[in-house]
């Protein structure tokens, strides 16, 4: 499957790429980078990082947006998110300086060409805000709407958010451009809270990274070790290492993963309290066709199962 990831990379975001980078039917065309759990520069700097240390050196990164649409000033991430993912977004995890540098052309041209070469053979995962797919479409709604299947790590509809009560980080990271990508007529399969939330990392599976000694394992323990300890949802309650964006890549290769899916149009609250609530769209709830499907229940534990295994086996390889 070809497949492109588009990151606010971060510790699981990081988990993401290595998860993709395990799977022989994930044909990785690129990455591209917006702001979110860090500033995008640290998101390229750490996604050209994650590939060098995967041996994924003829992947191409391409940067996006600095900032929410509507912003004046480039984005600076939260004291909260700092914390969640450290102040390098990688669990103050050092890796080597990368050799490459990002592509010349930006995200938006980036997604926008390779929806043009793959149409329905591409696969796009979105687990960061959805600035760049929303500029992408805005500047191309032809190349994108031809696009085979759009996944993203985004919201929150039956499940209290993480950033407040009401929203989740990705949406709320840039709400306008959400909003827009969800009334757009795009089909996209929503990987939210609901279901990322049953699918946590365990303390075993993290040691079990570090027992081949190799720098891919230590390198995912020790951040993964920070995430688990850092992660907390809006009450400072610990949430304990949930794999959100892993999820959505998963979904993206393995849909028979999602056990339970709702069909509807989504749109977003603004401006409320409720800023940034993913909820169903009154005005098309007799639309005959839906375009998003928001995904409740998955094989959490088979799931989480299978991604701590396959992360071990990164690690194992890496060592010999
Ligand atoms: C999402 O927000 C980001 O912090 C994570 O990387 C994930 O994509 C979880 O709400
Ligand atoms: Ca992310």
């Amino acid at each position: 499957m070809n497949l492109i990831l588009d990151l606010d990379t971060g510790i699981d975001d990081a988990l993401a790429i290595s998860y993709a980078a395990s799977q022989d039917d994930a044909n990785l065309l690129g990455i591209t980078t917006a702001f979110g759990n860090v500033r995008v520069e640290t998101a390229t700097r750490n996604s050209l990082a994650m590939l060098e240390l995967l041996g994924l050196t003829d992947v191409p990164v391409a940067q996006g947006a600095d900032r929410p649409w509507g912003a004046e000033e480039k984005y600076v991430p939260s004291e909260t998110l700092l914390q969640v993912h450290g102040r390098n977004g990688i669990g103050e995890v050092v890796l080597p300086e990368p050799q490459r540098m990002p592509e010349t052309t930006n995200a938006v041209d980036f997604l926008i060409a390779k929806a043009r070469e793959y149409g329905k053979d591409l696969t796009l995962v979105t687990a960061g805000p959805m600035t760049n797919l929303a500029d992408a479409f805005k500047k191309d709604p032809e190349a994108i709407s031809s696009i085979g299947k759009i996944v993203s790590m985004a919201g929150a509809v039956t499940v209290p958010g993480n950033v407040t009560r009401y929203a989740e980080a990705n949406i709320i990271n840039d709400a306008a451009a959400a909003k827009y990508v969800f009334e757009s007529g795009l089909d996209i399969t929503v990987v939210g809270l609901d279901v990322t939330l049953r699918t946590l990392l365990s303390g075993d599976d993290i040691n079990a990274w570090k027992q081949p000694n190799s720098a891919i394992g230590n390198a995912l323990a020790q951040m993964s070790d920070y995430y688990y300890a850092n992660e907390t949802d809006p009450d400072g309650n610990s949430v304990g290492g949930a794999l959100h964006d892993p999820l959505a890549a998963d979904i993206a290769l393995h849909p028979e993963t999602i056990t339970y899916q709702v069909p509807m149009n989504l749109t977003l609250e603004v401006g409320s309290e409720s800023n940034g609530r993913t909820i169903g769209n009154l005005n098309r709830l007799t639309d005959e066709t839906t375009t998003a499907i928001v995904c409740t229940n998955v094989e959490a534990a088979d799931f989480s199962r299978r991604f701590a295994a396959a992360i071990l086996k990164l690690a194992n390889r890496d060592q010999a």
